[in-house]
């Protein structure tokens, strides 16, 4: 996913493996620290790798978060996939870790995930500047 042009063009662009593991490295460090985190999503006809998505502490302009996070690989774009994976993450969150106020933010330019994030009833919030990059801020209502 990291190598992956399409995927990557809205998230700060290609990455190394070095950085791709650390990243690993940090995501599971996330899952001991907090008992949840970015998950791996796949096809259940085939297995295949379709993409990570999850909850994950966060900071935003210097001040703690709780943010939504998904990217899938671009063969699986356009199927109502990211809306489906974002209404599982939302309920777990919410029912089963008791999170309110939870984020996403996105590239202004972005598109297709602001869509997401309003398909899933988040409200946008403010813009914010994120890894010096114009961010939307959403924010679920509960
Ligand atoms: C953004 C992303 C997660 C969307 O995944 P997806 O499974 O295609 O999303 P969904 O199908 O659930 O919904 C996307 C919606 O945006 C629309 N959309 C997609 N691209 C769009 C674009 N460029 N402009 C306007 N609307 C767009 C789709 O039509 C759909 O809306 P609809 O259901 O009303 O037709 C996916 O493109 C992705 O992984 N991108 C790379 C990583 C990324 O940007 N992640 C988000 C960072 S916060």
């Amino acid at each position: 996913m990291h190598g992956d042009v399409r995927v990557m063009a809205t998230l700060g662009g290609l990455r190394s493996d070095e950085v791709s593991a650390a990243f690993l490295a940090a995501s599971l460090k996330h899952w001991r620290t907090h008992g949840y985190g970015l998950w791996i999503w796949r096809d259940p006809a085939n297995g295949a790798f379709v993409g990570r998505a999850g909850l994950r502490h966060t900071t935003v302009e210097g001040k703690p978060e709780i943010e939504l996070a998904y990217a899938l690989m671009a063969e699986y774009w356009g199927r109502g996939l990211a809306t489906e994976i974002g209404r599982v993450l939302l309920a777990f969150g919410e029912e089963r870790l008791g999170l309110t106020g939870i984020v996403a933010f996105t590239l202004t330019t972005n598109r297709g995930s602001q869509n997401v994030m309003k398909k899933l009833g988040l409200r946008y919030e403010r813009d914010i500047a994120h890894d010096k990059e114009p961010h939307v801020l959403y924010r679920t209502m509960r």
